[in-house]
């Protein structure tokens, strides 16, 4: 549960909001003499992801993906971040549990950033695990800029105990580019996608970047995470499993072993490895496509010679589902009454000629009412895919547990984001516990755009 500091948070984010500062100040910072200081420059950068392919886009610090930042849970944080483009910016601490104001979400109430101005984003952060921070303005204001930036990072929010051992971390981010800046967009079989030329991990195409360099007997922490705007993706490392410890940075009560991970849109899986198949590999797509457009990297054991080997499993065993593994019940986790949120999820293509929109219970983003919370209320939300096409959904500023996922009861998982598979249907319960306004919205780009979003709203 999140400590929510000496302040009442409502008192305190009026405070805040009387304060007219541009500040985005999460809690008051009073109690704790140590403040971390980060910051960011949001930029035009070039990016090479290859000799000669080359994409101009926008990044942080001069890189695109930015700096992993490394937070400490509940140590406060100032990031000052400045906008050096000529449009309004914001950036998003995506799996944070943070006050509104500095959520980085302009539709929760949290301020732009001008161009050419400098804001400080004020928050604690909490929980620990893999997070992650992007830019959230709406694609379809800019939408070469925004579906193809690179404004994007790994956030670690260090625990306050120590992690596992292992002997190597690697940070992998996908991504995917268009140098052209036309987006050839494409419906296929009514779901939207955009071609992309690039598919990368960080900046880098597997043909360029520099191989994961390991000792037989190493164990490997990967922090994987889908920045991509609107592709999901399955990875693996021929002749190796993952044993996952963390989803969207969220530890799991079973570690399991699988051979494939499903990544879908702004997910975050945490995984060892253990090197115990000498040989060159290389850890990529299982998409032979994306490997084509260059996702993948090798990954060579010392003392090995010869070509990297792509030898993915033959049969993929599509029960290693991500939630399936066994958990134990947690006592206690349902005790106060649960209301029930219905949330169905349709395409409306109603009207002749015009764009297809992306509905909630029949209503589109803007044109649909919040949904209010009480505090300290156990909610299950009851999200029902009724299209043909799977949405990566992500609540802000909360995380919700997993009930029941493809008819498969599971619990002691929890996330912020997760791929509701076409045509069906995912139970995840959520404990109002962080007051302010949340979004709620379909990652894939080109759905939250076409209206797949709604605020949350306490009151
Ligand atoms: Cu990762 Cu509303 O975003
Ligand atoms: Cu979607």
């Amino acid at each position: 549960m999140i400590d929510h500091g000496p302040m009442d948070r409502r008192q305190f984010l009026q405070l805040a909001a009387s304060a007219g500062a541009v500040s985005l100040i999460d809690r008051s910072l009073a109690w704790s003499s140590t403040v971390e200081q980060f910051s960011l420059e949001i930029t035009p950068v070039t990016v090479e992801l290859a000799p000669g392919v080359v994409v101009q886009t926008t990044g942080y610090n001069g890189k695109a993906p930015g700096p992993i930042l490394r937070m400490r849970e509940g140590v406060p944080v100032t990031v000052s971040v400045v906008n050096k483009t000529a449009s309004a910016e914001s950036v998003h601490w995506h799996g944070l549990h943070i006050g509104a104001l500095a959520d980085g979400a302009m539709e929760e109430g949290s301020p732009m950033i001008a161009p050419g101005a400098k804001v400080e984003y004020r928050f604690t952060p909490a929980p620990s695990g893999t997070r992650w921070y992007h830019t959230h303005t709406m694609a379809l204001t800019d939408l070469n800029r925004a579906t193809y930036s690179g404004q994007f990072g790994f956030l670690l929010v260090e625990p306050r105990s120590q992690p596992g051992d292992y002997d190597q971390e690697v940070f992998l981010a996908v991504h995917h580019w268009e140098p052209s800046f036309v987006p050839a967009q494409e419906q296929s079989e009514s779901c939207p996608e955009i071609t992309y030329r690039y598919a990368s991990f960080n900046d880098k195409l597997l043909s360029t970047a520099e191989p994961l360099r390991v000792r037989a007997g190493q164990r490997v922490l990967f922090h994987f995470l889908n920045a991509s705007a609107t592709e999901d993706v399955w990875l693996s490392l021929p002749g190796h499993r993952f044993t996952v410890l963390a989803l969207d940075g969220n530890a799991v009560p079973n570690p399991a072993k699988v051979e494939v991970l499903s990544l879908g849109v702004a997910e975050r899986i945490d995984a060892i490895v253990e090197m115990d198949a000498p040989g060159n590999w290389v850890l990529g797509s299982l998409d032979a496509t994306e490997r084509d457009r260059g996702l993948g990297i090798r990954v060579e054991y010392a003392n090995h010679q010869g070509a990297a080997v792509w030898n993915p499993p033959q049969v993929v065993d599509w029960s290693y589902a991500r939630f399936s593994m066994p958990q134990p019940k947690k006592p206690g986790s349902e005790e106060t009454p649960i209301e029930t949120l219905e949330m169905l999820f349709e395409k409306n293509s109603d009207a002749p000629g015009s764009i297809d929109r992306w509905t909630i219970n029949g209503r589109s983003y803007p044109d649909i009412e919040p949904v209010y919370l009480r505090e300290g209320q156990r909610y299950r939300m009851r999200m029902m895919n009724a299209t043909g096409c799977a949405h990566p959904v992500h609540l802000h500023r909360h995380s919700f547990e997993l009930k029941r996922v493809d008819q498969v009861p599971v619990s002691g998982i929890f996330k912020d984001t997760v791929r509701l598979e076409r045509y069906n249907v995912i139970e995840a319960d959520l404990l109002a516990n962080n007051p302010g306004n949340s979004l709620f919205h379909c990652h894939q780009q080109l759905h939250m755009d076409y209206g797949f979003m709604q605020l949350l709203r306490y009151g």
